[in-house]
């Protein structure tokens, strides 16, 4: 069977160094990949409107209709730092996740299905980045998302080596694309 990677990309820069640890994890990462842009992607965020405490059902519908999708196998996340969490858009889409909890899927009787977490982390170097970790955890919990503790990268002084030269990094995404791959 085909495995599917949903792939939530945290960083404004298509051709940065976040994107090039995901390159290097797809270079290993076989079967059908969805990518997801937090910040080109049309993505509100939660208003908080209450309709997911009864059906685990969002009342918004737009972009954010992909990583609800409960069909994936593998969720990565790769986002650099800002602020010492992940980026606003980003926060913007965890909000969305807010459908997950655990006690609206129970009311409505909703199931996740269980699936592998990877991480993908950058920063310029102020190593703060303990409060992205925290926020990491939540999106991968409220997606089912597990152990992304033994597959995740960072690479966390591109303001002085770039992560597309950081060939620890590179190799250990590129690990990291094989270990999802393995079913
Ligand atoms: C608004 C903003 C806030 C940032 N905050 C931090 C930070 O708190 N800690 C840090 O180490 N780097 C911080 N950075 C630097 C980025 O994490 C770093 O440049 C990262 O590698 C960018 O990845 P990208 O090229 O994929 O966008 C920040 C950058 C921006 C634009």
């Amino acid at each position: 069977m085909t495995q599917r990677t949903l792939i939530i990309f945290g960083s404004p820069h298509k051709d940065g160094n976040t994107a090039a640890l995901v390159d290097a994890l797809k270079e290993t990462l076989s079967g059908e990949v969805v990518e997801i842009s937090a910040w080109y992607a049309n993505i509100s965020p939660c208003l908080d409107c209450r309709r997911c405490w009864e059906t685990a059902q969002c009342a918004l519908r737009d972009d954010m209709d992909l990583a609800y999708a409960d069909d994936y196998d593998n969720i990565v996340l790769a986002s650099p730092v800002h602020y010492g969490t992940l980026p606003g858009k980003v926060l913007s889409l965890a909000s969305r996740l807010q459908t997950r909890r655990g006690k609206h899927l129970s009311r409505s009787g909703a199931k996740m299905s269980e699936k592998k977490a990877a991480l993908i982390l950058t920063a310029g170097g102020r190593n703060d980045s303990d409060t992205a970790l925290h926020h990491a955890r939540c999106v991968f919990k409220m997606m089912g998302a597990r152990g992304f503790e033994e597959r995740s990268v960072t690479s966390m002084r591109t303001d002085d080596i770039s992560a597309t030269a950081d060939e620890a990094a590179l190799a250990r995404a590129r690990e990291i694309g094989r270990l999802l791959s393995d079913i």
